[in-house]
C-alpha cells in the first residue's frame, strides 16, 4: 500500500508494508527463509558500519524481506517512521538500553514494570557502569525528581505489567524533554490500537510482539519504534552486534496475527468488560483492575490516553492468594492457568506479592506498602481471550467457589 497516511488502524494492519502490486507477485506475504542474499563486491561491503538505507539484503541479521513488511506496518500503526524487530520483547528493550546508554548514564524507571525489565535494569545495567532509578512512574512529580544531570533515558511501561497502573506519556515525555533526556514507553499491554506514543511525545516505543501483535501466543518477538534517525544507530549497534534478530518465520507468524489485531483487540476489551463486572461483585474478591472500569483508580487517565482498554484484567482475593491460586489452577476449565498475555485462549496467572518485590522490583518501604497496597499479598494477572464471554465468568465462578 503506497499512501498510508491517511489510513486507519484495520487497514494498516493488513496492508502496511505490503509488497507493490505488480501482476504475478503473491497477494499474501510468504516468509523469506534464507539467511544469506545473493551480493557483489561493489553492492554492500562486509561491515555493518558499511551499512546504508540503501543497502541491499546481504545477511538476514542485518535485514530480511519479511521483517521490512514487518517493521514498515509496526512503524505505519505506531506513527513512527520507522521500526526494528527482535527476537523477543526483552531482546528489543536490552537492546534499547545498551544501544542508548553508556557508563556514567543514567536511567530512570517505572518501578512496576514487567519484571525481566526491572531485573536488567536493577542487576546488569550496574555492572556495565550504568546508574538506575526506579520511580513511581504514575506520578510525573516522581519522574521529575528522579532526574538528574546525566539521565539520559526515561523508560515506562503503560498499563504496568502486572498491576495495571498507568503513566501519563505526555506529562512525562514533557519532564524528560525538558532535561534533555529521551522517554521510551513499553506499550505491549495497550497495543497501537489503543495508544500511540510517538504522538505523545514519547522518543521510543517498544513492543513485546509475543502479546497481542502476534495475538495467537505462538512465537516470540519483540520491536522498537521511533523517528529513522534514532532506528538508524540501533539497527547498527544494537540488532546487527547485539544479535537478537527475529525469525523471518516469526515474522510471518506475526504479520498474520496483526491482520486481525482490531476485530480482536474490540473482543478482547468487549469481554474483558464483562468479566470485570463480574469479579468487581463477587464475594471472595477484594480489588479488580481494568482500565476501561470507571473503578480504576486511574480511569480518568485511560479515559483520555487509551481507546481501547484491552483484555488485561488483575484482582486480588480477600484470603489466603497462594490458597486461591492453588485452587484456580485446579478447577478452571475454559481458562489456562499459565504465564504470557495478550493471546486468543484466556489465560490467568498468580504473582506473589512478597516473591515480584523480592526478585523483580526491590521497592523501598513506602513503594512496597503501596504496591501492597493495591495487590494484598498477591496479583491474579489476567489476560481474557475471545470465548464467549457468559463461558469464561460460568468458568471462574465454578473455580472461585
Ligand atoms: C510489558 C512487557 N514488556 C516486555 C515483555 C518481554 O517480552 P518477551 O517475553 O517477548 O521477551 C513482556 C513479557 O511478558 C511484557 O509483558
Amino acid at each position: 500500500m503506497k499512501n498510508t497516511a491517511n489510513a486507519g488502524s484495520a487497514t494498516l494492519a493488513l496492508h502496511a508494508g505490503d509488497a507493490a502490486r505488480v501482476v504475478g507477485v503473491p497477494v499474501a506475504v510468504s516468509p523469506v527463509l534464507s539467511a544469506s542474499f545473493h551480493t557483489h563486491p561493489d553492492a554492500v561491503g562486509f561491515s555493518a558500519t558499511d551499512l546504508a538505507e540503501q543497502s541491499p539484503h546481504f545477511y538476514s541479521r542485518w535485514s530480511n524481506p519479511t521483517l521490512d513488511i514487518l517493521e514498515a506496518r509496526l512503524a505505519a500503526l505506531e506513527e513512527g517512521e520507522a521500526a526494528l524487530a527482535f527476537g523477543s520483547g526483552m531482546a528489543a528493550i536490552s537492546a534499547l538500553f545498551l544501544g542508548k546508554l553508556k557508563a556514567g548514564d543514567h536511567l530512570v524507571l517505572s518501578d512496576v514494570c514487567y519484571a525481566g525489565v526491572a531485573e536488567l535494569a536493577r542487576h546488569m545495567l550496574p555492572r556495565h557502569g550504568i546508574d538506575v532509578t526506579s520511580v513511581d512512574s504514575s506520578d510525573p512529580a516522581a519522574v521529575e525528581a528522579a532526574l538528574q544531570r546525566n539521565t539520559r533515558l526515561v523508560h515506562i511501561e503503560t498499563p504496568a505489567n502486572p498491576i495495571l497502573s498507568l503513566s501519563d506519556i505526555s506529562a512525562i515525555a514533557a519532564i524528560a524533554r525538558a532535561a534533555g533526556a529521551e522517554l521510551s514507553v513499553d506499550s505491549t499491554l495497550a497495543t497501537p490500537l489503543a495508544t500511540k506514543p510517538l504522538s505523545l511525545g514519547a522518543d521510543y516505543v517498544v513492543h513485546s510482539l509475543t502479546k497481542y501483535l502476534c495475538g495467537h501466543g505462538d512465537t516470540l518477538g519483540g520491536a522498537i519504534i521511533a523517528s529513522a534517525k534514532r532506528i538508524e544507530p540501533l539497527r547498527r549497534d544494537s540488532l546487527i552486534h547485539l544479535g537478537g534478530a527475529l525469525s523471518p518465520h516469526s515474522a510471518w507468524l506475526i504479520l498474520r496475527g496483526m491482520e486481525t489485531l482490531v476485530p480482536r483487540m474490540q473482543l478482547h476489551e468487549g469481554n474483558a468488560r464483562q468479566v470485570e463486572a463480574f469479579l468487581a461483585t463477587h464475594p471472595a474478591i477484594r480489588a479488580v483492575y481494568w482500565p476501561g472500569s470507571e473503578r480504576h483508580p486511574q480511569h480518568a487517565l485511560a479515559a483520555r490516553q487509551m481507546r481501547n482498554f484491552s483484555g488485561m484484567i488483575s484482582f486480588c482475593v480477600k484470603g489466603d492468594s497462594l490458597g486461591m491460586a492453588r485452587q484456580l489452577a485446579e478447577k478452571l476449565k475454559v481458562f489456562s492457568y499459565a504465564v504470557s498475555l495478550g493471546k486468543t485462549k484466556s489465560l490467568l496467572f498468580h504473582i506473589p506479592t512478597e516473591d515480584i518485590l523480592r526478585s523483580s522490583f526491590g521497592l523501598e518501604k513506602t513503594r512496597a506498602a503501596a504496591y501492597r497496597d493495591w495487590t494484598g499479598d498477591g496479583t491474579f494477572r489476567v489476560s481474557v481471550g475471545l470465548e464467549d464471554a457468559q463461558d469464561l465468568i460460568t468458568d471462574l465462578a465454578q473455580a472461585l467457589g
